[in-house]
């Protein structure tokens, strides 16, 4: 039997993650999304392109949690984006309560279920979430450093005018302008990045990476990316349904790796069957300590307004 997989918020990012998942032909996919018809009018449209691209998987829409039940994987990008007039600390507090509302609703009809939250402030929601489902923290954790090296590794294969593929790099810390892209650990067909990109070029694609989101907002104008943040949480799901034992980075539950405790981050970490199976603890420099600290310090930050 396919396993099942439930995007909730059938939005830019739900739907587009729904449509990598359907492209990789692993998983049914629900989409369930607070307003009527959009859930049900992109599963189908999702379902029509099957044809054509060669998939053979349910995907359905609803409104309903019914939809959900046994889900393998359930993954959050459900949200409300910001308004005129309303502070970041408004929308934390509005995101807060609809992704504990909508993570309780799921876990009720797939108490097995391995959730991953994408739905921003990232750090905090997946926080969030592990504390409404009451779920081990292994089992919950967030989509960011996947999507951050991602553009990391995207902009090093056009400095260098390689293929993206063979370039290796991570990003850890907070998703925020705060993230740490660690250039020490970055190679290109296993040569160090910093033997092949000057120091300066290397700070000028490092400061572009911590900024990424806020360049595509500038572009779109209307909303935030949702290709590349799709892409980045359906790898995860795969990692997860193949007992992948990938190795990238997540936003994940720390209990005193990196001096840290009570709070979600980005680590690299080992993605199989069972969630989060292990964090990697790399050794950092004094500065890049400092960096780390200073993005963790922006994630607690944000988790102290909602008391948590
Ligand atoms: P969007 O506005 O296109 O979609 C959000 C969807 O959530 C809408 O369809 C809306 O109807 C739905 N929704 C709102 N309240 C709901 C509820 N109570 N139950 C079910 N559905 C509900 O936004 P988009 O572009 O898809 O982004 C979604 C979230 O993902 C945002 O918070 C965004 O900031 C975040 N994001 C995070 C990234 C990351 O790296 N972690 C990357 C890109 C986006
Ligand atoms: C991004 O990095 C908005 O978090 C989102 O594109």
């Amino acid at each position: 039997m396919r396993d099942k997989v439930t995007v909730i918020g059938a939005g830019n990012v739900g739907a587009t993650t729904a449509h990598w998942l359907l492209t990789k032909n692993i998983c049914d996919v629900v989409l369930v999304d607070v307003v009527d018809g959009v859930p049900q009018g992109k599963a189908l449209d999702l379902y029509e392109s099957s044809p054509v691209a060669g998939a053979s998987v349910e995907i359905t829409g609803s409104n309903d949690y019914a939809a959900t039940k046994g889900s393998s994987v359930v993954v959050v990008t459900a949200g409300l984006p910001r308004k005129p007039g309303m502070s970041r600390d408004d929308l934390l507090k509005v995101n807060n309560d609809v992704v504990s509302q909508v993570v309780r609703k799921a876990h009720e009809q797939s108490p097995d279920a391995i959730f991953i939250t994408v739905t921003n402030p990232v750090d905090v929601m997946t926080y969030v979430t592990w504390k409404a489902t009451g779920l081990p923290p292994e089992k919950v954790f967030g989509m960011a450093g996947v999507l951050d090296s991602a553009r990391f590794r995207a902009f090093l294969a056009m400095e260098l005018g390689v293929s993206p593929r063979d370039v290796v790099a991570f990003v850890m810390g907070g998703h925020g302008d705060a993230m740490v892209p660690l250039t020490r650990y970055s190679s290109v067909g296993g040569i160090p990045v910093e033997k092949l990109v000057s120091r300066e070029r290397l700070d000028a694609i490092v400061a572009r990476t911590r900024t990424g989101g806020g360049e595509i907002v500038n572009l779109l104008k209307t909303g935030s990316a949702y290709f590349a943040p799709g892409a980045s949480a359906a790898e995860m799901v795969e990692a997860v349904l193949g007992d992948q034992k990938r190795v990238l980075p997540v936003v994940a539950h720390l209990d005193g790796e990196y001096g840290q405790k009570d709070i979600y981050v980005g680590v690299p970490a080992l993605l199989g069957k069972g969630g989060v199976e292990k964090i990697f603890e790399i050794d950092f420099t004094p500065e890049e300590t400092a960096a780390f600290q200073h993005s963790v310090d922006g994630v607690r930050e944000p988790l102290s307004v909602l008391g948590l």
